[in-house]
C-alpha cells in the first residue's frame, strides 16, 4: 500500500517535533509543552504509524518505548578499547600527575579540561550516517554487551545527529545515570509493590540498562551524559577536548553543565574544591572530578599504560558509604517529644568525618530495613546531611543479632510513651516536664535563627536543667555571672558573657520570637508571616482562634491548630508572660516594609555571591519585608546571581524574570 505524501510529511514534522521536545525536557531542562500536549503529539504518531507501518522508522520516538524481549545480549566488540581511568585520591596524587604530564610534554603548564566523574555506567553509541546504530555497555572494555534497543529508550540520547552532512561515523561515549529523584521514586514503587529495593542509583541504572525487556528500560527513567568520542569517519577535526565537548553539545547531548577548562595545578585543585561541596545539590550522584589533557595532541603523545590514559586522571570525593557493624540501639527525645532511635557505631570513616552514630528514623524504618543489634550495616553520610544506615549486610548477621523494640516509657522522664494509629513517629507524652525536651526546647530557643544566644550550648543547658536552674526560657533571664560561673567548666569570663548574650537577646524581631517558642508546625517562615499579618502585635496573634488563622498565608488547618493549641495552654501563656516581665521587646524591621522596594518582594538566591554570604543576604532581604524562597516560578520577583549559577538562571530568563547581581541586590537593600 502506497503511503500519502500528506501522512509521510505529517509523520517526518511529528517526529522532529517529538524528539525537539524530548531535547528541551531532558537535556536542557526547559520543557516548552505540558505533558498532556507532548502526549497528543505522540499518540498522534502512534496512531499514523499504525495506520502506515511503512512509516515506522527506527529513530521514531514511538521506538523508545520499548521493543520485543530478547533471549540475551549480543557480544560486541569495542573498534577503540573502553579504558578506565586512574584514581588520585589526594591532592597530592593530583600533583604528581600534573607533574609527570608537564614532563612527559616539556611543557610549563598544562591546561586541562576539568568534568564531573559521573557515577553511573559507561556506554558506546555508534551513529552511522547520523543514525543511532548501536548501543553497547563497556564490558571488560574490548568486549561489550549489545543494548541498543535499551538505550533507545532512554530520550536524553539522541536517536539521530542533527546535520546536514553527518560523518559517516561516530561514536559518542558517556555515562548512563538515574537521577537521584528518579532513583528515590523508583525505590518507593519497588516498595510498594513489595519488590526489591536497589542500594544506589548507579546499581538501578545498571540493573535497568541490563533488561532483557526493553519495555521495563523504557519504564525507568535513565539518563544520559556524553563525555568523549571513540571511533569516528567524516567527523571535525578537533584540537582540544573542550571542543568536541561544545561539538556534542551542539548536536545535542547532554553534556556537564559544570565542565570547564583549568590551566595549571592551582586552577585544577580549585575546581575539585568547588565542585565538592555542590555534590549533594547535583540532580545526580558523582564521585570525583576527571581532568583530562586538554590538547588532543598532548593526549596522543601521552598516551596510555596497560588500561589507563596517562593524560586523565579521576581525583574521588572522599566515599559517602562504609560498612560497620551496630554496637547498640539507644533512643534520643527531641524537642516535641519524639523518640529517635539512634545505632551507636563502631567508629567510621564516611565522606572523610569519623561517623559513630546514625539515626534510624523511627520503628518503621528499622523494621522495614530489618536492622538488628549487632549488623554490619552500610552507613552513609552526603553533605551535612545526619549519617544514616543504609541497609544491613545480611549475610555477615551473627547467630546472637538483636531485634530492637521501642520503649512503653520515656527514656528520660519515665512517662508513657504513645504512638497514635496511622503515625509513624512515638512521642513521650510529658511535654515541658520531661527534661530532655526541655533541654532541646531551651536550646532552641537560644539557637543562631531564634534568640541567638551565644554560649548556650548543649553542655550548658545539661548542668542548668540538671541543676533545676533553669526550666522555661523566662528562667534563662533570671542567671547571673555568679550563679553561672559555680558550673562545671565556666570561667568567669564566659559566664559573663553568656550574661551579657542573654541580655542582648532581649530586643528581638517579633518574627524570631515566635520562632524561637517552638510551637509545632511553626518554622521561621510560618512565624515571619504570622508577625507580619498581625502587623507585629503578640497579643493579636496569641488571641486568635483557627479561623482568623487560617487568614494568614500559607497557614493550613493543621499548622492553624497547633499555634492556637499552644496559645490556648496556661502554662506557656504564663511563660511569655514572664518573658516579656524580663524585658522581651520587640523590634520593628530596619526599614518600615511597604516603603522598601524589595518589602513584598519574593527573591531567589543562586549560586555563590562575591562577598555577601547566603545567611546575610536572606537576613537583609527579610529585613526589609521580602521573601527569600528556593525555586524560581511566575511569582518571583528577583533572582540574584552569582558564581556558578544552576537551572534557576535559565528558568529565570525563560519566565522573564529580572535578575539582578549583587552589586544590584545591594543597590535595591540601599535605596
Ligand atoms: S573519560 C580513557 N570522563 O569512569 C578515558 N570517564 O574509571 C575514559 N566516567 O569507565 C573515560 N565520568 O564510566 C571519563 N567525565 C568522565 C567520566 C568518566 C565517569 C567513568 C567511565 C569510565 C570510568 C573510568
Amino acid at each position: 500500500m502506497r503511503v500519502p505524501a500528506r501522512a509521510a510529511a505529517r509523520a517526518a514534522k511529528l517526529r522532529a517535533e517529538i524528539e525537539g521536545h524530548n531535547y528541551r525536557y531532558h537535556v536542557l531542562d526547559e520543557p516548552l509543552v505540558t505533558d498532556a500536549e507532548y502526549d497528543a503529539l505522540m499518540r498522534e504518531l502512534q496512531e499514523l504509524e499504525a495506520r502506515h507501518p511503512e512509516l515506522v522508522m527506527p529513530d521514531s520516538p514511538t521506538q523508545r518505548v520499548g521493543a520485543a524481549p530478547s533471549e540475551a545480549f549480543k557480544e560486541v566488540s569495542h573498534a577503540v578499547p573502553m579504558l578506565s581511568l586512574n584514581n588520585a585520591f589526594d591532592e597530592q596524587e593530583v600533583e604528581a600527575f600534573d607533574r609527570r604530564v608537564r614532563e612527559a610534554l616539556g611543557a610549563e603548564r598544562v591546561e586541562y579540561a576539568v568534568e564531573p566523574k559521573f557515577d553511573g555506567l559507561a556506554v558506546s553509541l555508534i551513529y552511522e550516517g547520523g543514525a543511532l546504530k548501536r548501543g553497547a555497555t563497556r564490558g571488560d572494555g574490548y568486549t561489550g554487551e549489545d543494548v541498543t534497543a535499551n538505550l533507545r529508550t532512554v530520550r536524553a540520547i539522541p536517536l539521530g545527529l542533527t546535520s546536514r552532512r553527518a560523518p559517516r561515523l561516530l561514536e559518542v561515549r558517556g555515562e548512563v545515570l538515574m537521577l537521584k529523584s528518579d532513583f528515590e521514586h523508583l525505590n518507593r514503587a519497588q516498595r510498594e509493590k513489595g519488590e526489591k529495593e536497589f542500594a544506589n542509583p548507579r546499581n538501578a541504572a545498571a540493573g535497568s540498562l541490563r533488561q532483557l525487556d526493553s519495555a521495563v528500560t523504557a519504564g525507568r527513567r535513565l539518563t544520559f551524559f556524553a563525555y568523549g568520542i571513540g571511533a569516528q569517519d567524516g567527523a571535525p577535526r578537533f584540537r582540544r577536548h573542550s571542543e568536541l565537548l561544545d561539538y556534542l553539545e551542539e548536536k545535542r547531548f547532554p553534556v556537564a553543565r559544570e565542565r570547564a577548562v583549568a590551566s595549571g595545578l592551582r586552577e585544577v585543585l580549585e575546581y575539585y574544591r568547588r565542585m565538592a561541596p555542590k555534590r549533594p545539590e547535583l540532580p545526580y550522584e558523582i564521585d570525583g572530578v576527571v581532568y583530562k589533557v586538554n590538547d588532543l595532541a598532548g593526549q596522543e603523545e601521552l598516551g596510555f599504560v596497560s588500561r589507563a590514559p596517562r593524560y586523565a586522571v579521576a581525583h574521588k570525593f572522599p566515599a559517602e558509604e562504609a560498612t560497620s557493624v551496630v554496637a547498640g540501639i539507644e533512643v534520643q527525645v527531641g524537642r516535641t517529644g519524639a523518640l529517635t532511635p539512634v545505632a551507636r557505631l563502631d567508629p567510621v570513616s564516611v565522606g572523610g568525618v569519623t561517623v559513630t552514630n546514625a539515626t534510624l528514623h523511627n520503628e518503621d524504618e528499622i523494621r522495614r530495613k530489618d536492622i538488628r543489634i549487632g549488623d554490619t550495616v552500610v552507613v552513609r553520610r552526603a553533605g551535612d546531611v545526619i549519617p544514616e544506615v543504609v541497609r544491613v549486610i545480611a549475610s555477615r548477621r551473627p547467630g546472637n543479632a538483636r531485634r530492637f523494640v521501642m520503649p512503653a516509657r520515656c527514656p528520660v522522664c519515665n512517662a508513657a510513651v504513645e504512638k497514635p494509629e496511622g503515625e509513624v513517629v512515638a512521642r513521650c507524652t510529658a511535654g515541658l516536664y520531661c527534661p530532655a525536651q526541655r533541654k532541646q526546647a531551651l536550646l532552641h530557643f537560644a539557637s543562631r535563627r531564634a534568640m541567638d544566644i551565644e554560649g548556650l550550648g548543649e553542655k550548658l543547658v545539661d548542668q542548668l536543667v540538671d541543676r533545676k536552674m533553669v526550666e522555661t526560657p523566662a528562667d534563662l533571664y533570671r542567671l547571673d555571672a555568679g550563679s553561672l560561673s559555680a558550673l562545671e567548666r565556666m570561667a568567669e569570663k564566659s559566664a559573663s558573657n553568656i550574661v551579657a548574650a542573654i541580655e542582648g537577646s532581649k530586643r528581638v524581631m517579633l518574627a524570631r520570637f515566635i520562632y524561637a517558642l517552638g510551637i509545632r508546625n511553626v518554622g521561621e517562615t510560618t512565624a515571619r508571616d504570622l508577625a507580619r499579618h498581625f502587623g507585629d502585635r503578640l497579643k493579636a496573634i496569641m488571641g486568635a482562634d483557627d479561623q482568623t488563622l487560617l487568614e494568614v498565608p500559607d497557614v493550613g488547618p493543621v499548622v492553624a491548630r497547633s499555634i492556637a493549641q499552644f496559645f490556648h495552654e496556661p502554662h506557656n501563656r504564663k511563660v511569655i508572660e514572664q518573658l516579656l516581665d524580663a524585658g522581651i521587646v520587640f523590634e520593628r524591621a530596619a526599614s518600615q516594609p511597604g516603603r522598601s522596594r524589595v518589602a513584598g518582594k519574593t527573591f531567589v538566591l543562586t549560586g555563590t555571591l562575591p562577598n555577601l554570604a547566603r545567611e546575610e543576604a536572606k537576613r537583609r532581604i527579610e529585613a526589609q519585608g521580602g521573601r527569600v524562597t528556593g525555586s524560581v516560578s511566575k511569582k518571583t520577583g528577583y533572582v540574584v546571581l552569582g558564581a556558578d549559577p544552576g537551572a534557576k538562571h535559565d528558568k529565570a530568563r525563560k519566565l522573564g524574570i529580572p535578575v539582578l547581581d549583587e552589586a544590584g541586590l545591594l543597590e535595591l537593600l540601599n535605596d
